[in-house]
């Protein structure tokens, strides 16, 4: 009896294997670039500092500082290029050094492909270094059960105002 149970068990297990590989074989990898725009000053302001340690500046350089965003993402580095999405959710200076940040995103899409569809980037970014990559732990819509990684690079400082872009390629694999 308890022998027919472990035999049965392993088919289970067996037949468990035998479909994840299945379907695994079904994944597509995507690849996109977006082009998030960062307004750190100004009325339209889309990275705010909104919590810290007391008596601290609140700065991306500062532990404990928690900012939020809701940057709008383009198809190119153009601000008036194509608009593909949002990029919303939180950046958390976590290293006690102040080099590296927390980055916790969603890629919101509202362009014709994704539309609806988001993405969720997760993981400590070197703030400073110019290729900062980043992993893509899940989706929703599209990119269910997406796993994969990003990349930001910087493209354009303007300090006067406080503006930057930067281009971001994400690598997924999804069904
Ligand atoms: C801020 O956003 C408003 C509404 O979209 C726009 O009319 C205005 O030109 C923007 N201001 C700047 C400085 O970008
Ligand atoms: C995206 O979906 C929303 C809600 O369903 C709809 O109102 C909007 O027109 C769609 N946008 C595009 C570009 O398809
Ligand atoms: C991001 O994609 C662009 C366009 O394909 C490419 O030129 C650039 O090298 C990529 N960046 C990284 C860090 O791979």
């Amino acid at each position: 009896m308890a022998l027919n149970f472990i035999a049965k068990l392993l088919l289970v297990l067996t037949f468990a294997a035998f479909s994840a590989g299945a379907t695994r074989s079904q994944l597509k990898e995507t690849k996109l670039t977006v082009f998030f725009h960062d307004f750190l000053a100004g009325p339209n302001t889309t990275v705010i500092p909104v919590a810290g340690i007391a008596g601290k500046l609140w700065t991306f350089t500062q532990f404990g500082t928690v900012y939020v965003t809701d940057d709008p993402l383009t198809a190119t580095p153009d601000l008036n290029s194509a608009v593909v999405g949002r990029g919303q959710g939180l950046y958390v200076t976590s290293g006690l050094d102040g080099l590296n940040t927390h980055v916790l995103i969603s890629i919101v899409f509202t362009n014709k492909n994704y539309n609806g569809s988001t993405l969720e980037i997760q993981g400590t970014s070197k703030q400073f270094e110019a290729v900062r990559e980043v992993s893509v732990v899940s989706g929703t819509g599209k990119f269910r059960f997406a796993r994969g990684y990003a990349t930001f690079e910087t493209l354009l400082v303007d300090a006067a105002t406080f503006y930057s872009v930067e281009r971001c390629n994400v690598t997924v694999e999804h069904y």
